[in-house]
This record gives C-alpha cells, sequence and structure tokens, in this order.
C-alpha cells in the first residue's frame, strides 16, 4: 500500500489559517477548552493551536476503537479521560476525520452530559458519503472523497501517522 497525496501540507496550512481565523472570532475571549480526541487529532491539534493567538486550555482524551467495519457502536469507552471539568466551559473538540460519525457522537453526547456553557466541533477531514449518524460540524477543514486517509497524524494499522501530507492508500499494482 503506497501513499499518494491528496493534499499538500501547503494545502493543509491554508486550510488552518482559514479555520484558526473562524475561531478566533468566535472564542478569543472565551478561554476555551481545546479538546484533542488521540492519537489522530496529535498533529492537527498541534498545529492548530499554535495559530490561536489567544488564551485557550488543551485536553486530549482517548476512546477505544471499536474497528472499522463492526456494525455494534455499543464498544466506544473512554479509555483516557480529561484531568479538569467541563462544566460551565466553552468546550471546542477538535477531531482528525468523521467517517460513520459514531465516534464523535458518543464523544459529544458524553462531553453535553457534563454540561459545558457551549460545545462545538472543529474536524480535519470529512467524509459524507459514509455517515451512518447525522453530525454537526462547525468548523471543517476539508470535505473528502471516500478514499482510506493516513498522514498529517492519521493512521493504517499505526503507520504513516508521521507522514506530513494528508494523503490517501493506493494498492500497488501486482503486474
Ligand atoms: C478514527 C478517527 C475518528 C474515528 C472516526 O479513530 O480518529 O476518531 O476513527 O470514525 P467514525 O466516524 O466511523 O466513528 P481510530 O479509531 O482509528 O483511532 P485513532 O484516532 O487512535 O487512530
Amino acid at each position: 500500500m503506497k501513499p499518494q497525496i491528496l493534499f499538500t501540507r501547503k494545502e493543509i496550512e491554508v486550510a488552518l489559517g482559514r479555520l484558526a481565523a473562524e475561531i478566533k472570532r468566535d472564542y478569543e475571549c472565551k478561554n476555551p477548552l481545546v479538546i484533542g480526541i488521540l492519537k489522530g487529532s496529535f498533529v492537527f491539534m498541534a498545529d492548530l493551536i499554535r495559530r490561536l493567538d489567544f488564551p485557550l486550555e488543551v485536553e486530549f482524551i482517548k476512546l477505544s476503537s471499536y474497528g472499522r467495519g463492526m456494525e455494534s457502536t455499543g464498544k466506544i469507552k473512554v479509555v483516557q479521560g480529561l484531568s479538569c471539568p467541563v462544566k460551565g466551559r466553552d468546550v471546542l473538540v477538535v477531531e482528525d476525520i468523521v467517517d460513520t460519525g459514531h465516534t464523535i457522537t458518543f464523544l459529544m453526547d458524553y462531553l453535553q452530559r457534563k454540561k459545558p456553557a457551549s460545545l462545538r466541533l472543529c474536524v480535519l477531514t470529512d467524509k459524507p458519503s459514509r455517515r451512518e449518524v447525522p453530525v454537526t460540524i462547525d468548523y471543517l477543514g476539508f470535505s473528502i472523497p471516500n478514499k482510506f486517509i493516513v498522514g498529517y497524524g492519521i493512521d493504517w494499522d499505526e503507520k504513516f501517522r508521521h507522514l506530513p501530507d494528508l494523503c490517501f492508500l493506493e494498492e500497488e499494482s501486482k503486474s
């Protein structure tokens, strides 16, 4: 499986600039709690927050992966929780990819029950053609086709997270 570039690091930088401007407009005076979902969001999160030149706090949360193609969504769990309260905070969730929508739906419900002052979602890549449950994305980097995405924090079998561009996997020709 050989990664091909879908969006270059330059195109990612342009998207980051646009997202940061939108987020600054909405959160500049709110000291938001910015929550990244491990592991996939860590590169996006690191680049995004360095463009947010106003006070904010950073947290991470890790959810169990239920595995691609499985029907059951009952297996999503928090495996590494937050270390600060969410109640009354303006919370911005940062996610690398929304596919079926089950993971982010679980997390947004989980956070909403903790009674934040507000709760919004920033997503780097969205695959709308794969959606199984509706998701509202407040800040979106790229809408992408139904390809297997890797790079810029996103893995295939824990590989390729370190690639600086957003890539997709294409099977190598067997001829
Ligand atoms: C990926 C991605 C999302 C989720 C999206 O995480 O980071 O959290 O899948 O899929 P869904 O919309 O179909 O629920 P993964 O489980 O691969 O874990 P990782 O972030 O640690 O790579």
